[in-house]
Protein backbone atom coordinates (compact mmCIF):
# COMPACT_ATOMS: atom_id res chain seq x y z
CA UNK A 1 0.00 0.00 0.00
CA UNK A 2 1.04 3.25 -0.67
CA UNK A 3 0.30 6.21 1.85
CA UNK A 4 0.63 10.15 2.25
CA UNK A 5 2.66 10.14 -0.70
CA UNK A 6 3.84 14.14 -1.46
CA UNK A 7 2.87 14.00 -5.03
CA UNK A 8 -0.39 16.06 -6.01
CA UNK A 9 -3.12 13.54 -6.41
CA UNK A 10 -4.68 15.05 -9.44
CA UNK A 11 -2.92 16.71 -12.14
CA UNK A 12 -5.52 18.43 -14.56
CA UNK A 13 -3.72 18.32 -18.26
CA UNK A 14 -6.50 20.81 -20.19
CA UNK A 15 -4.58 19.92 -23.56
CA UNK A 16 -2.20 17.23 -24.29
CA UNK A 17 0.02 18.25 -26.59
CA UNK A 18 -0.01 17.25 -29.86
CA UNK A 19 2.71 14.35 -30.20
CA UNK A 20 2.60 13.59 -26.01
CA UNK A 21 1.76 9.58 -25.55
CA UNK A 22 -1.51 9.00 -23.86
CA UNK A 23 -1.30 8.71 -20.56
CA UNK A 24 -1.48 4.51 -19.24
CA UNK A 25 -4.57 3.48 -18.45
CA UNK A 26 -4.97 0.76 -15.55
CA UNK A 27 -3.77 -2.50 -17.30
CA UNK A 28 -1.60 -0.69 -19.56
CA UNK A 29 1.93 0.30 -17.79
CA UNK A 30 -0.26 1.32 -14.26
CA UNK A 31 1.72 0.93 -11.28
CA UNK A 32 -0.03 -0.60 -8.50
CA UNK A 33 3.22 -0.08 -5.60
CA UNK A 34 3.77 3.76 -4.99
CA UNK A 35 6.73 5.56 -6.18
CA UNK A 36 10.18 4.60 -5.11
CA UNK A 37 13.39 6.85 -4.64
CA UNK A 38 17.07 5.55 -3.97
CA UNK A 39 19.49 8.15 -2.28
CA UNK A 40 22.88 8.00 -3.04
CA UNK A 41 25.24 10.37 -0.01
CA UNK A 42 28.81 9.97 0.11
CA UNK A 43 29.69 11.14 3.50
CA UNK A 44 32.81 11.33 5.65
CA UNK A 45 33.36 7.48 7.06
CA UNK A 46 33.53 8.50 11.00
CA UNK A 47 29.96 9.53 10.58
CA UNK A 48 28.37 6.29 9.26
CA UNK A 49 27.03 4.79 12.32
CA UNK A 50 25.25 8.34 13.60
CA UNK A 51 24.30 8.42 10.04
CA UNK A 52 23.45 4.45 10.34
CA UNK A 53 21.30 5.07 13.31
CA UNK A 54 19.48 8.12 12.87
CA UNK A 55 17.60 6.62 9.64
CA UNK A 56 16.83 3.26 11.30
CA UNK A 57 14.91 6.34 13.57
CA UNK A 58 13.22 7.80 11.12
CA UNK A 59 12.35 3.96 9.55
CA UNK A 60 14.84 3.23 6.61
CA UNK A 61 15.12 -0.51 6.96
CA UNK A 62 18.00 -1.20 4.82
CA UNK A 63 21.50 0.58 3.00
CA UNK A 64 23.96 -0.47 0.47
CA UNK A 65 27.46 1.16 2.22
CA UNK A 66 30.44 0.92 0.07
CA UNK A 67 34.10 2.45 0.85
CA UNK A 68 34.72 4.71 -2.01
CA UNK A 69 37.46 7.41 -2.62
CA UNK A 70 36.18 10.37 -4.60
CA UNK A 71 36.82 14.33 -4.81
CA UNK A 72 34.39 17.39 -4.51
CA UNK A 73 34.95 21.03 -5.03
CA UNK A 74 38.71 21.12 -3.55
CA UNK A 75 39.58 18.18 -5.84
CA UNK A 76 43.76 18.34 -6.03
CA UNK A 77 43.73 20.89 -2.59
CA UNK A 78 44.06 19.55 1.22
CA UNK A 79 41.60 18.05 3.07
CA UNK A 80 41.84 16.95 6.63
CA UNK A 81 40.66 12.37 7.01
CA UNK A 82 41.26 11.15 10.44
CA UNK A 83 44.13 13.86 11.47
CA UNK A 84 46.12 14.12 8.31
CA UNK A 85 46.07 16.40 5.71
CA UNK A 86 45.57 14.88 2.26
CA UNK A 87 47.00 16.56 -0.48
CA UNK A 88 45.91 14.09 -2.97
CA UNK A 89 43.37 14.27 -5.38
CA UNK A 90 41.14 11.19 -3.81
CA UNK A 91 39.61 11.29 -0.20
CA UNK A 92 38.28 8.13 1.38
CA UNK A 93 34.15 8.05 1.54
CA UNK A 94 31.90 6.38 2.10
CA UNK A 95 29.25 5.92 -0.02
CA UNK A 96 25.58 4.92 0.92
CA UNK A 97 22.52 4.19 -1.25
CA UNK A 98 19.18 3.40 0.55
CA UNK A 99 16.21 2.97 -1.26
CA UNK A 100 12.89 4.46 -0.07
CA UNK A 101 8.70 5.06 -0.34
CA UNK A 102 8.30 8.57 -1.73
CA UNK A 103 7.40 9.60 1.10
CA UNK A 104 10.35 9.28 3.42
CA UNK A 105 12.96 10.40 1.08
CA UNK A 106 12.86 14.25 1.82
CA UNK A 107 13.15 13.06 5.55
CA UNK A 108 16.01 10.85 4.46
CA UNK A 109 17.81 13.63 2.94
CA UNK A 110 17.24 15.96 5.95
CA UNK A 111 18.48 12.96 8.49
CA UNK A 112 21.72 12.70 6.38
CA UNK A 113 22.39 16.17 6.26
CA UNK A 114 21.45 17.29 9.64
CA UNK A 115 23.98 14.49 11.25
CA UNK A 116 26.51 14.08 8.80
CA UNK A 117 27.45 18.02 8.71
CA UNK A 118 30.72 19.35 10.34
CA UNK A 119 30.82 21.92 8.93
CA UNK A 120 33.98 21.43 7.46
CA UNK A 121 35.18 21.08 3.83
CA UNK A 122 34.14 17.47 2.39
CA UNK A 123 30.97 16.75 4.23
CA UNK A 124 29.42 15.23 1.86
CA UNK A 125 26.59 14.95 -1.42
CA UNK A 126 23.45 13.47 -1.72
CA UNK A 127 21.49 12.75 -4.25
CA UNK A 128 18.11 11.53 -5.19
CA UNK A 129 17.01 9.44 -8.22
CA UNK A 130 13.68 7.86 -8.92
CA UNK A 131 13.99 3.98 -9.37
CA UNK A 132 12.02 2.25 -12.11
CA UNK A 133 11.39 -1.00 -9.70
CA UNK A 134 12.15 -2.60 -6.92
CA UNK A 135 11.94 -6.38 -6.04
CA UNK A 136 12.47 -8.44 -2.80
CA UNK A 137 13.57 -11.94 -4.44
CA UNK A 138 12.31 -13.89 -1.54
CA UNK A 139 8.77 -13.31 -1.87
CA UNK A 140 8.30 -11.41 -5.13
CA UNK A 141 6.69 -8.21 -3.72
CA UNK A 142 7.17 -5.18 -5.86
CA UNK A 143 7.91 -1.38 -5.00
CA UNK A 144 7.30 0.23 -1.39
CA UNK A 145 6.11 -3.20 -0.63
CA UNK A 146 9.22 -4.67 -1.57
CA UNK A 147 11.38 -2.28 0.93
N1 LIG B 1 29.55 16.21 -8.69
C1 LIG B 1 29.74 15.06 -8.03
N2 LIG B 1 29.34 13.89 -8.58
C2 LIG B 1 29.50 12.73 -7.94
N3 LIG B 1 30.03 12.62 -6.72
C3 LIG B 1 30.43 13.75 -6.13
C4 LIG B 1 30.31 15.03 -6.74
N4 LIG B 1 30.79 15.95 -5.90
C5 LIG B 1 31.19 15.28 -4.81
N5 LIG B 1 30.99 13.97 -4.95
C6 LIG B 1 31.29 12.93 -3.97
O1 LIG B 1 31.07 13.49 -2.68
C7 LIG B 1 32.26 13.42 -1.92
C8 LIG B 1 32.32 14.59 -1.00
O2 LIG B 1 32.29 15.76 -1.74
P1 LIG B 1 32.51 17.12 -0.99
O3 LIG B 1 31.74 17.13 0.29
O4 LIG B 1 33.96 17.41 -0.88
O5 LIG B 1 31.80 18.13 -2.01
P2 LIG B 1 32.17 19.64 -2.22
O6 LIG B 1 31.29 20.14 -3.32
O7 LIG B 1 33.65 19.78 -2.43
O8 LIG B 1 31.70 20.35 -0.86
P3 LIG B 1 32.66 21.02 0.23
O9 LIG B 1 33.02 22.35 -0.38
O10 LIG B 1 31.81 21.14 1.44
O11 LIG B 1 33.84 20.12 0.42
C9 LIG B 1 33.36 13.32 -2.92
O12 LIG B 1 34.50 12.69 -2.38
C10 LIG B 1 32.74 12.47 -4.00
O13 LIG B 1 32.79 11.11 -3.63
MG1 LIG C 1 35.03 19.14 -1.01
Amino acid sequence: MCFGTARPKLVLHLRRPPHAPARPRRGQGHRKGCDVKMIIAAIKPYKLDEVREALTTIGVRGMMVTEIKGFGTQSGHTEIYRGAEYAVNFVPKMRLEIVVADSLADTVVETISNTARTGKIGDGKIFVLDVAKALRVRTGETDDEAL
